[in-house]
């Protein structure tokens, strides 16, 4: 797939794209790509913001900059998904994660300043999505959560397919939280692997896992 951040700090970006991951995604025959909304600008001297209508503090990202920033990267012909981050929006989630990893195209639009202006989301996005009840000061972050969790998913990106199938809220766990792991030593400072995971019963481990896993689901255990 195709996967776009629109950002006005593109340099955010270097470090995430240097990981293993996502390396391994792109070789295997993604993209990513980065635009930055300020390079494209219709207004002079780089603007891409203004005072909000109505008055009040801060900035708003300007549609026309936006739109600007889409018709250049991508003419008349749109990815699938174009996702607009914001505290505002519907929180991420694993299900999200798997229809962005399953388009062909996907553009990540990252809010800066007080906001982005409303037509963006109304005209422009199909989705507007923010990562959880707290305010960051800018998309970017929330944009590298969302290109994670999608670009982990494409074949090729991690190293043991398997550890994707049956990882934490996959269908293989009916969409529960992952059970807990252990590894040696058996015992330290008095702390015990639990006696099942050393029994070498696979069936017992197995349901085990499964009810630990449904447990975190349901929160009758910390
Ligand atoms: Cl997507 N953007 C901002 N600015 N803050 C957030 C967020 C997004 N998701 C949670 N908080």
């Amino acid at each position: 797939m195709r996967l776009d951040v629109f950002t006005l700090f593109p340099e955010w970006f270097e470090w995430f794209r240097a990981q293993r991951h996502v390396r391994n995604a792109l070789d295997a025959g993604n993209e990513l790509r980065f635009f930055n909304p300020r390079e494209t600008t219709p207004l002079s001297a780089g603007q891409v913001d203004d005072t909000p209508y109505g008055g009040g503090a801060g900035m708003v990202m300007r549609v026309d900059v936006i739109d600007a920033a889409l018709r250049a990267a991508y003419g008349e012909e749109r990815p699938e998904r174009i996702v607009l981050l914001a505290p505002s929006g519907s929180q991420f989630d694993e299900a999200l994660a798997q229809e962005l990893a399953g388009a062909s195209g996907a553009a990540l639009i990252c809010g800066r300043y007080e906001g982005v202006d409303e037509r963006v989301r109304e005209h422009l996005a199909t989705d507007t999505v923010s990562i959880g009840p707290y305010v960051l000061s800018g998309g970017e972050p929330a944009a590298m959560v969302v290109a994670d969790a999608v670009l982990r998913k494409l074949p090729g990106a991690l190293g043991d397919e398997r550890s994707a199938v049956e990882e934490s809220f996959s269908d293989a766990l009916s969409g529960a939280p992952e059970y807990p792991h252990y590894t040696r030593p058996a015992s330290y400072s008095g702390w015990e692997v639990p006696d099942v995971l050393l029994s070498g019963d696979h069936e017992r481990v197995r349901r085990w896992r499964l009810a630990r896993s449904r447990e975190r689901a349901t929160g009758s255990r910390r």
